[in-house]
């Protein structure tokens, strides 16, 4: 599988952005995230484009950045002309940082604390999505003492299962985000919300999962947040102008992963739209998306070098079997989804990508647990100083990566038109002291 700018060049080196991948770690070392700009970019214009020609009324892409945040991906997206999720004081100092718009910028966060609605509001960012009844008197108040109104979109739970890992489903019922549409919460959200002074409910938000590799659930999410726009309009006289449905597309982590394009995703859901609103005699209101993995996940490749490599035998069932472990540099503290959400990964060596897979592997980390970020890949033989290419690992990795075992986290490379820079220097082991202090008494 070749994803984006990936090639393989006239020396059988996987290529990204026209840059051969051998030389990257020449010059960067690894583990290296590579992320491909030429493909975020498409991607990006993929959606813009789609609900253009797809959706009759206003829209907006609003890029997830808790998929992969940095000050270089926010001028990436703001110059692509999208909108930025943020979902933490953090995300938003980024954005704010690296001078994104503010009023392109939307606020999330189930709990957000006084001090990052404060931040919000005294930057005046274009929208906050409010989760529960407590958020929405503390941004009212907080909102009237500064003599301002915070425009907001309220989060509702639509009650759908979608049938991805129970970590990263968020639209059923029993979660901790948002307001429940069936038991009167969202309801009683959005007549509270009506009568404040200190925000101005400008529309709903959802969004029941990720890593969607069938859209259905998402579909069924957009028919009944239709259905309760209308029983808002009916019950309140308001008809509410905005409807932000989430993000959630899933991606190709393994060749065998089909999720729907950009396109036919995007075209679904405005039929869907279309037909819903038709049907309750609303009109188009402004639709916001919020991707973040099929941004930027397949735009992402990471690359280590093989170490160790060990073969073990043993039996099961009365059965005899046998595992190659090869040990990359990384594994854990640089991609933790293997181990978190049972994710599965495909892998090209980097430096033999035109030599025919001979060989099971099993990709193991190096941390002191068994980080295995790859049960079972087919590879030519492998050799330590082999350059690994996991694939797909631009969504959550860097966003997700820790310092356990204290390592330093990888750098972060844009590469377009065979030149690569950095978007996150490599930390060092200087780095991982920076705020480690020693207590009076234990100092020498
Ligand atoms: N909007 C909201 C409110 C979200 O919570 C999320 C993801 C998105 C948009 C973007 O969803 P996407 O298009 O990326 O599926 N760490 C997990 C993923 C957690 C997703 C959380 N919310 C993973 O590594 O799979």
């Amino acid at each position: 599988m070749l994803l984006g700018t990936q090639r393989v060049n006239e020396f059988g080196h996987l290529e990204i952005g026209g840059c051969d991948t051998t030389k990257l770690v020449e010059e960067f070392g690894t583990p290296l995230y590579v992320l491909d700009e030429e493909y975020i970019r498409e991607n990006c214009r993929r959606y813009v484009d789609a609900l253009r020609n797809y959706y009759k009324g206003e829209s907006r892409v609003v890029y997830a950045g808790k998929a992969f945040l940095t000050l270089g991906m926010c001028r990436l997206v703001e110059q692509e002309g999208l909108w930025l999720d943020v979902s933490s004081g953090g995300e938003l100092y980024t954005a704010l940082k690296a001078d994104f718009p503010p009023e392109r910028i939307l606020m999330h966060g189930n709990n957000k604390s006084p001090e990052e609605l404060k931040l919000a509001i005294e930057n005046e960012v274009g929208r906050i999505v409010v989760d529960n009844l407590h958020e929405l008197e503390l941004l009212n108040t907080i909102a009237q003492e500064r003599g301002v109104r915070a425009n907001i979109l309220l989060r509702v739970t639509p009650g759908i299962d979608p049938h991805t890992h129970r970590f990263i489903a968020t639209g059923q019922v029993d979660t901790k985000f948002g307001l429940n549409l069936k038991n009167g919460s969202a309801m009683e959200g959005i007549r509270k919300a009506l009568s404040m002074n200190g925000v101005n409910l400008l529309g709903l938000h959802c969004h029941i999962g990720s890593q969607l590799l069938r859209i259905s659930p998402i579909l069924k999410a957009a028919e009944i947040m239709v259905e309760f726009l209308k029983e808002v309009k009916d019950q309140t006289g308001v008809e509410l102008r905005e409807l932000d449905l989430g993000g959630g597309l899933g991606i190709r982590y393994l060749s065998t992963h089909n999720p729907p394009s950009i396109e036919e995703f995007v075209q679904r859901l405005c039929a869907v739209m279309e037909k819903n609103l038709k049907r309750s005699g609303l009109s188009y209101p402004v639709l916001l998306l919020e991707p973040g993995r099929s941004i930027v996940g397949e735009a992402g490749t990471t690359l280590y070098k093989v170490g160790a490599i060990k073969e073990v035998t043993f039996s099961k069932n009365g059965k005899l079997f046998k595992r190659i472990y090869a040990m990359v540099d990384g594994g854990l503290s640089d991609n933790p989804r293997p181990q978190l959400y049972n994710a599965k990964y495909e892998a090209i060596v980097a430096n033999k990508a035109s030599q025919k897979g001979e060989v099971h592997y099993t990709i193991a980390g190096k941390h002191c647990e068994t980080d295995v970020l790859i049960w079972d890949v087919l590879l030519p033989p492998l050799e330590p100083g082999d350059i690994l290419a996991v694939l797909s690992t631009g969504a959550y990795n860097y966003s997700m990566a820790s310092n356990y075992n204290r390592f330093p986290r990888p750098a972060a490379v844009l590469v377009r038109n065979g030149k690569a820079e950095l978007l996150v220097k490599r930390e060092t082991y200087e780095d991982l002291l920076r705020f480690d202090v020693i207590p009076s008494h234990l100092q020498k």
